[in-house]
């Protein structure tokens, strides 16, 4: 028995285009399982195409937001530009955004409070490494922004592009303890290397409030089964 609700967000990472994504949440929606809340986080062009569906079917989340409020800022997408497209969850310092975009704990901090001031609901992401680090930048959090902070773990050697080594359960729960120790958050999700083999042992779990999906996100069908 799972404790439910779970929240299931799938990160499609620089993956589809406009019409596969429509055919994305047509499949989806006709696949899903209801016992879980889910989050889908497309690249940004494609959040227009997943209007008729936000909200509803999935809530819908971006990969990354811009360190600054606004202004002169080449090819950065701020925070205030997502209103009115129905954006609820924000991604934020995935390690594939601190390995090839060079990424600090401390902008993931200033896109975690340009977030909260736009009503988005940052997921941080972190290794068990970074967690101390990454908790003592973000300490200038309000005691309400700390209780809807979402953080998710995600072991860099168990993502599946980085080798997609799996932990034992128990090494994980442990680290999503500790993780949860340092950071105070609402609710840890974990991610790497989730698909329909693993899923269920990690939603079982009350140590863990959801998933992060990447590869095995990009299938809608397989993501509903999970
Ligand atoms: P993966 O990716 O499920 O393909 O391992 C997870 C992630 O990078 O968020």
């Amino acid at each position: 028995m799972i404790p439910s609700p779970k929240l299931v967000i799938a990160n499609w990472k620089s993956n589809l285009d406009w019409h596969s994504a429509k055919s994305w949440a047509e499949k989806f929606v006709s696949n899903k399982n209801q016992a879980h809340s889910y989050v889908v986080c497309p690249p940004f062009p494609l959040l227009g195409a997943l209007q008729p569906w936000a909200g509803q079917d999935f809530v819908l989340g971006v990969q990354d937001l811009s360190p600054y409020e606004s202004g002169a800022y080449t090819g950065a997408v701020s925070a205030g530009t997502l209103e009115g497209l129905r954006v609820e969850y924000a991604l934020l310092g995935h390690s594939e955004r601190r390995m090839y975009f060079g990424e600090t704990n401390q902008t993931v901090a200033q896109k975690v409070e340009l977030a909260f001031e736009h009503g988005i609901t940052p997921v941080v992401c972190i290794d068990r490494d970074q967690a101390q680090a990454q908790a003592a930048a973000l300490d200038g959090l309000t005691r309400a922004q700390r209780s809807s902070l979402i953080v998710a773990y995600e072991p860099m050697h168990a993502i599946s592009t980085f080798g997609g080594q799996e932990d034992p359960i128990e090494v994980t729960i442990q680290a999503i303890q500790e993780i949860r120790n340092q950071l105070n958050p609402s609710a840890v999700l974990y991610g790497g290397s989730v698909g329909p083999k693993n899923a269920i042992a990690y939603l079982q779990s009350s140590e863990i409030d959801g998933l992060l999906v990447g590869a095995k996100s990009l299938d809608p069908v397989i993501f509903a089964s999970l």
